[in-house]
This record gives structure tokens, sequence and C-alpha cells, in this order.
């Protein structure tokens, strides 16, 4: 069976950001998964134009463009950021639109304080659905993160590699019957 392809979109482009450590992790706990091909993301890397916004820019991008247009779901690592989600993330979201209907996604939330960006998660669940997405109901979330991860990125706690399974596993079983849906049951979204 072919490899499920879930890229990873990590959510900010701060200097300094902590949430670049559980985006790395994860990308390493989606490798070490046969079933699952992944690449890591990342706003930071998008040159976006502050004169123009939208779907007409996607050209500019082909990476992201090309492997949206082949995957079978997206994870995103959304920081909370005054209990919101950064704009810049959403900018890159909007890039595209038709290319992600009838595909899983599922969200990883940081933040420093104790909530784990919950907050910022359900806040993001309606507009994601706009895209077309469909939402798993098992979100990652790293609260106090500065704690989890120590500078290099090393986890400090073991208690998120059976999360992290936990997490992926309901991705795939999303992933794994929306690809099925696609290839198998007519929609004017897609071609069967
Ligand atoms: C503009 C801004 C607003 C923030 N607001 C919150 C917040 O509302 N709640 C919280 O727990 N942490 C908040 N934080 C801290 C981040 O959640 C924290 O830095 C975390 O590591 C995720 O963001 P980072 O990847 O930029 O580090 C905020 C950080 C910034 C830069």
């Amino acid at each position: 069976m072919d490899k499920l392809l879930l890229p990873v979109l990590l959510g900010t482009n701060r200097k300094g950001r902590n949430s670049i450590h559980p985006a790395k992790w994860l990308v390493g706990e989606m490798e070490k998964r046969a079933e699952i091909a992944t690449k890591l993301f990342d706003v930071g890397d998008f040159a976006l134009p502050q004169d123009d916004y939208g779907q007409g820019l996607k050209d500019l991008f082909p990476d992201w463009r090309d492997t949206i247009i082949k995957a079978d779901g997206l994870v995103i690592v959304a920081p909370e950021y005054n209990h919101g989600y950064p704009g810049t993330l959403k900018a890159v979201l909007d890039l595209m639109l038709r290319e992600y209907v009838h595909k899983a996604v599922a969200f990883v939330g940081v933040s420093a304080g104790p909530w784990g960006a919950t907050r910022v998660i359900e806040s993001m669940v309606p507009m994601v659905r706009e895209l077309g997405l469909a939402v798993t109901f098992s979100d990652l979330n790293f609260p106090k993160v500065q704690n989890t991860f120590d500078a290099e990125g090393k986890l400090l706690d073991a208690a998120f590699e059976k999360r992290a399974r936990d997490f992926l596993d309901e991705l795939v079983w999303m992933a794994t019957t929306l690809k099925w849906g696609r290839e198998n049951v007519p929609s004017k979204f897609h071609q069967v």
C-alpha cells in the first residue's frame, strides 16, 4: 500500500520560537512509521508579499502547492498567541482551497501557559472546515512547552511518546478513510 503523505506545517515565524521543538520531534516520530511519508514546512520560509493575498499566490510556493495537491492530510503546529493563532499561519493556509478538500487535518497546540493552545485549536476548527479539511478529534497539546523540551529540542517527558502514537493512529485512520473515499466515492470536488 502507498504511504500516506502527511506534511507538517510549523505555524510561527517568531525568532526563538519553542514550537519548533514539538514540530521537529513529531516529524521524527512520523518518520519511524512505515505507513507515513512526511515533510516539515515552516511558515517562516514563505516570503509572503505584503501587497497581495490568497490563492493567486500559490504558484510562488510550488513545493507547498504540489505537496498539498498530493497530500492525504496535514498536521498544523499552532502556537498560542493571545489565545489565537498567528496571522502568518492563516496566510499560508489561505494560499490553497480546493486542494484541501476531503483530506484530514490534525492539530498540535503549543503554549507557554497551562492550556496547550486548546482554545487556539477550537478556534481553528471552523476555519479549516471552510477549507474542506476533516478534523481529527485527537489533538496533541504541549502546555508549558519550555519545560517539555531542552534547548536542543530533546523531549524531557516520555509521556508524550504514547500521546503522539495515539494522535498519529487517529490521523492515519482518518487519512486512510478519506483517501479511500476520494478514490472511490464520486464528488464534484475531485476526480475519482
Ligand atoms: C504574541 C504572543 C502572545 C502569546 N500569548 C500567549 C497566550 O495567550 N497564552 C500562552 O499560554 N502563551 C502565550 N504566548 C507564549 C507562547 O505560547 C509560547 O512562546 C509558546 O512557546 C509557543 O509560541 P512560540 O513557538 O513562538 O514559542 C504568547 C507569545 C507571543 C509571542
